[in-house]
C-alpha cells in the first residue's frame, strides 16, 4: 500500500459510515467512554480493534514490542492511570500473540542495542518461570508458553499499580489476560484468575 492509497482509503471510509450514519463523527467528537484497556503488542499483524469486532471509542489502546507493562515505563504507567482513573474503564486486557517477534528474540542470545533494555524484561519473565519452561524440549511449545507467561506477569504489573488496585476496590475492575494465535486467527482468554492472583499480589504490593 502506498500513501495515496491510505488517503482514497480514508476518503471511502468516510463516505461509508456517513451512508449508515449521517451523525457518526460529530457523535464521536462528542468524547470517548470506553470500557475496556486493551494493552497489546505492536505487531502489524494483530490489529486490535478488528480481530475483536470492536467500534472506534469502545477500546482505549496502548501498544509496543510485546505487549510489556514495565514499572518505570511513563508511556505505559500514564495510559494505565488515564484509562482507570480519567475515562474509569471497569476492564485492562493485556493480550498477547503466538509468534511474537520481541518474545522470540529474548529468548535468543543477540545483542540488539536499545531493544536490550527492554526485552531483558521478558528474559526477567523466563527467569521468574525457567523450572517449567526448561522443562518443554519442543522450542515452538516453550516459545508459545512463554508468550502466555508474559501476558501473565505483565497483568501482574498492572496489579501492581495504585490505581488499578484502587478501582478493583470501589468498583470491581477486572484484569484480563489474552492471546491471540496469529496461524488460526483465535483470541484465547487464558482464564487468569484474577481475585487470587490479586490477593498473592497484594500480600507484597498492597498499596491501598
Ligand atoms: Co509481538
Amino acid at each position: 500500500m502506498d500513501t495515496t492509497q491510505v488517503f482514497a482509503n480514508n476518503q471511502k471510509w468516510i463516505a461509508e459510515k456517513l451512508a449508515i450514519d449521517e451523525t457518526y463523527f460529530s457523535d464521536l467528537s462528542k468524547g470517548q467512554s470506553p470500557e475496556f484497556l486493551y494493552i497489546g503488542c505492536s505487531d502489524s499483524r494483530v490489529t486490535a480493534e478488528e480481530m475483536m469486532g470492536a467500534k472506534p471509542g469502545e477500546f482505549f489502546v496502548h501498544r509496543n514490542i510485546a505487549n510489556m507493562v514495565p514499572n518505570n515505563d511513563l508511556s505505559a504507567m500514564s495510559v494505565i492511570h488515564y484509562a482507570v482513573s480519567h475515562l474509569k474503564v471497569n476492564h485492562i486486557v493485556v493480550c498477547g500473540h503466538y509468534y511474537c517477534g520481541g518474545v522470540k528474540a529474548a529468548m535468543q542470545s543477540a545483542d540488539l542495542g536499545i531493544l536490550n533494555p527492554w526485552l531483558r524484561n521478558i528474559r526477567d519473565v523466563y527467569r521468574i518461570h525457567r523450572h517449567e519452561l526448561d522443562k518443554i524440549e519442543e522450542e515452538e511449545s516453550r516459545y508459545k508458553r512463554l508468550v502466555e507467561l508474559n501476558v501473565q506477569e505483565q497483568c501482574l504489573n498492572v496489579i501492581k499499580t495504585a490505581d488499578v488496585q484502587k478501582a478493583y476496590i470501589e468498583r470491581n475492575l477486572q484484569v484480563h489476560g489474552w492471546v491471540f494465535d496469529v496461524h488460526s486467527g483465535k483470541l484465547i482468554d487464558l482464564k487468569i484468575d484474577f481475585p487470587k492472583l490479586l490477593g498473592q499480589i497484594m500480600e507484597i504490593y498492597r498499596l491501598q
